[in-house]
């Protein structure tokens, strides 16, 4: 039986890498999906091929910065598909890289506002749905540059990447009675355009990879599959935790 039978959730950042993954597998379990991410077409073109393959999808684009997009994408699962049991908050940008003294006051909040703000204003509406459904599984996002690793240039990314970690520990012990469990993912390196985009010669992409115990980076169907984990009864008793993904790369020193 599929695992997300008669379930519906939120993805953002499904227009590419991760999201765009986790939304077909999620369709792919009997879950309906909202997507969600700025371009358009992208959003159109997975949605039709979710249909066609027989699942059930709808694509809002927006930008997760925006409080009324939070709020429309809820609206669209509940009037669409009659409430929301999943938000999967994943969209996310690297931001202006290097170290923070040469960061501008703009480069800062361009990243904590997309990753961090963007978070939180997900949170905020998919909650109360949740509520209204008795229940429900939130997952974020992060990564592990600043929560178990400090890679140089990075320093607005990290700090929104762990401002999540923080964000997401608080909302599972407000909404743990609600049956609301909220988690969050942590990969290390995955084969996505922004994967590519930190690793863009192939001596960066090498010495990324041998960075890894598994010496390779990831797929974002492997990283989905983790996610679908949250997601699902699999995870029933899973709340508050910031769960590694990373091949190792967090506890290798070769
Ligand atoms: N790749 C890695 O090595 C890696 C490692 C650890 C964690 N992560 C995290 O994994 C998540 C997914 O990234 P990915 O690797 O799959 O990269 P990706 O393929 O570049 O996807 C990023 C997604 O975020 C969306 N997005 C960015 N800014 C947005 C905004 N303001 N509003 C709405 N959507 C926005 C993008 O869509 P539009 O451009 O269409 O808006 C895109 O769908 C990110 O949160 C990233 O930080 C990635």
């Amino acid at each position: 039986m599929p695992v997300l039978e008669n379930k519906v959730a939120i993805v953002t950042g499904a227009s590419s890498g991760v999201g765009a993954a986790t939304a077909r597998l999620f369709a792919s379990e009997g879950c309906a999906v909202v997507l969600a991410a700025r371009r358009k077409d992208e959003l159109e073109e997975l949605a039709a091929e979710i249909s066609h393959n027989g699942g059930q999808a709808v694509a809002l684009a927006g930008d997760v910065r925006e409080e009324a997009y939070a709020e429309a994408l809820v609206d669209l699962a509940k009037n669409r598909f009659g409430g929301l049991d999943i938000g999967f908050n994943n969209a996310g940008t690297l931001g202006p890289m290097g170290p923070a003294a040469s960061l501008s006051l703009d480069d800062w909040n361009m990243a904590l506002s997309t990753n961090l703000t963007g978070a939180f204003l997900g949170a905020k509406y998919q909650v109360p749905a949740m509520e209204e459904r008795g229940g429900g599984s939130l997952i974020f996002t992060s990564t592990i540059v600043g929560h178990t690793v400090g890679f140089p240039g990075m320093a607005a990314y990290a700090a929104s990447k762990a401002g999540m970690v923080g964000l997401m520990k608080v909302l599972a012990a407000d909404h743990g009675q609600q049956a609301i469990r909220v988690n969050a993912i942590l990969p290390g390196g995955i084969d996505t355009p922004m994967g590519r985009e930190a690793a863009d010669t192939p001596e960066a992409l090498s010495f990324v990879e041998g960075l890894h115990a598994m010496k390779r980076i990831s797929s974002p169907e492997e990283i989905a599959r983790s996610v679908l984990y949250l997601a699902s009864d699999a995870s029933s008793f899973t709340t508050g935790t910031a769960m590694l993904v990373d091949g190792g790369v967090s506890i290798n020193r070769t």
